[in-house]
């Protein structure tokens, strides 16, 4: 959809933080804000905030700042936030059920969990916050009758690989990938992995090259 316009990747990582930034400004009431107001609240400077957001053309006005309202309405556009994101979470167990737990991606941005899926019987039938936990078997079934393009993979490492490929086939188009396992996907399948570990190692190193300077 946004194929017009080419915004770099980097550019395109940044854009969720400024959403949720300007959401929060939103939820205050706040109307408008200077770049420099809001690099001092998210502590990047000001002429990286104004390159990033001169992507999308226009928004900031001399003196003015930006429209908060226009901003996050515009951002949300190209981050497809203002369509329909349905999507399923494959694996319901302790991870998969807390991710269906948590409300915010539905009421702050709008993503829908339509089900999720086990093969483990005792979940089957079960419901998450409203949400069903539907057998493994009716997957396929799934996918395609709701056109779904977005899922969740809270599955064990060893099963992921297998059951991606299978429903890349039948429709889903971007992973959220939570198995630590690299997930080899056609083109034009979208993989995110999400390692909480891998974010775990980087702060244990910031924590101990911290100390060992602090001790020298
Ligand atoms: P869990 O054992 O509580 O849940 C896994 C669920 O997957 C179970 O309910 C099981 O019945 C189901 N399952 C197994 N094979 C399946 C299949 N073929 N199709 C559908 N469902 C199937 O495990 P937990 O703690 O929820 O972890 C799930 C996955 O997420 C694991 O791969 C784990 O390594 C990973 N994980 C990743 C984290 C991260 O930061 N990326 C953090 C925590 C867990």
């Amino acid at each position: 959809a946004n194929s017009d316009k080419n915004i770099s990747s980097a550019v395109i990582k940044r854009l969720p933080r400024y959403f949720r930034y300007l959401g929060a400004l939103k939820a205050k009431n706040i109307t408008r804000i200077s770049s420099k107001e809001l690099s001092e609240q998210m502590m990047v400077t000001a002429s990286q905030i104004r390159q990033d957001l001169n992507n999308f053309g226009g928004f900031g006005q001399q003196g003015y700042g930006y429209n908060v309202d226009n901003l996050y309405t515009e951002i949300g556009k190209i981050l497809g936030l203002d369509k329909r994101n349905d999507m399923i979470i494959v694996g319901a167990g302790n991870l998969g059920q807390a991710l269906a737990n948590y409300q915010s991606f539905n009421e702050d941005y709008g993503y829908k969990v339509m089900a999720l899926f086990d093969v483990n019987p005792k979940l089957i039938g079960i419901s998450v916050r409203g949400v069903k936990v539907l057998d493994t078997d009716e997957l396929e079934n799934f996918i395609k009758t709701h056109g779904i393009k977005i899922a969740a993979l809270t599955i064990p490492k060893d099963q992921a690989p297998a059951i991606a490929k299978k429903m890349a086939e039948w429709g889903i188009k971007g992973f959220w990938n939570f198995a630590p396992i690299d997930l080899h996907l056609p083109d034009n399948v979208t993989v995110e992995n999400v390692h909480l570990a891998e974010s775990l190692m980087t702060l244990t190193y910031n924590v101990h090259n911290r100390e060992e300077s602090e001790n020298e």
